[in-house]
């Protein structure tokens, strides 16, 4: 069994953006500015915002976060994320979910200019998605490709099972995994809370997404012999021994899976480490489009 650990893959990602912002400081450009939203304080999307924000200083990006609190009129983030559009010195931006209650999902995510929209959540950038074109393809099944792409694993004329249907990760994996790109072109079965005989269909998978979030959802009789194993899973569990008084968990039983796996992400270190570089891949992505220029100056 492997272990698709997050940290060298994302590091090799880092480090090579890192020398793209050097080359275009040496060329007098400004790095890239990626701006974060957050409303409220959730704990986790506190964590992962300020993870953001730092990845975003390793590297040499510029980055600013705009926090907003829990009551902020939903006029108020909108106009602000106008003007995050309009305004020249910002190349990606993202506002972080979950919202509160009293602000549309539909609204902030249609509201960001999809030229900045470095989370691909706008309907444009997942319609591109789907048609295969160029797009912001969003960060965690990005850095799942990613990851799958620095251990060599092919998906290629396998199996591909998805458990799990949400915009952010199980429905665009679906499609880049049945894509006709060099990253895709497996057969893939997407299950979902209705789906009668899910355990059925994963003891199928060469490939087995599990991006539900339902910690320790997939057990050893769900996993064939041989599969690589994508857990998606970040649950905060409570755990009084633990020093936060939590633990990060998996979809996946882990050391249930790991006996039978020939490849297996591990909780945290895993998909969650990669997202982060997907995004800033994203950014790099959104500041050239936006300057027009090419991707030959970043090696230049
Ligand atoms: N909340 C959980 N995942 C994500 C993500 O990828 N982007 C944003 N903006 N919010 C999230």
């Amino acid at each position: 069994m492997i272990l698709l650990e997050g940290k060298p893959a994302a590091a090799a990602i880092k480090a090579d953006l890192s020398k793209q912002v050097n080359a275009l400081i040496q060329k007098k450009l400004r790095p890239p500015h990626l701006v974060a939203v957050l409303i409220g304080n959730n704990g986790a999307s506190e964590t992962y915002v300020a993870s953001k924000i730092k990845n975003c200083e390793e590297i040499g990006f510029q980055s600013s976060l705009i926090r907003f609190e829990t009551s902020v009129p939903e006029d108020i983030l909108l106009q602000k994320l106008e003007e995050l559009n309009n305004d020249d010195t910002v190349d990606g931006m993202l506002v972080q979910l979950p919202l509160p209650k009293h602000i549309s999902e539909e609204k902030v995510i249609n509201t960001i200019t999809p030229e900045k929209d470095v989370d691909g959540f706008h309907p444009v950038n997942l319609g591109r998605l789907a048609q295969g074109a160029p797009t912001f393809i969003p960060a965690t099944p990005y850095g799942i490709i990613l990851l799958m792409q620095h251990y060599g694993i092919h998906a290629k004329g396998k199996h591909a099972v998805v458990i799990g249907r949400s915009n952010i990760v199980g429905r665009p994996i679906s499609i880049l995994l049945s894509s006709n790109q060099p990253y895709g072109n497996a057969t893939v079965t997407i299950c979902h809370s209705h789906t009668p005989n899910l355990k059925e269909l994963s003891l199928q998978a060469d490939i087995l997404v599990a991006a539900l979030g339902k910690p320790g959802f997939v057990t050893a009789d769900m996993i064939k012999e041989g599969a690589v194993i994508i857990d998606v899973g970040i649950t905060r569990v409570e755990d009084t021994s633990a020093k936060k008084g939590f633990r990060i968990k998996g979809d996946v039983n882990f050391d249930e899976a790991a006996a039978k796996a020939s490849y297996i992400t591990p909780v945290p270190g895993g998909v969650g480490l990669m997202t982060i570089a997907a995004l800033l891949k994203n950014t790099v992505t959104a500041y050239l489009k936006r300057h027009n220029l090419s991707e030959a100056i970043l090696s230049e």
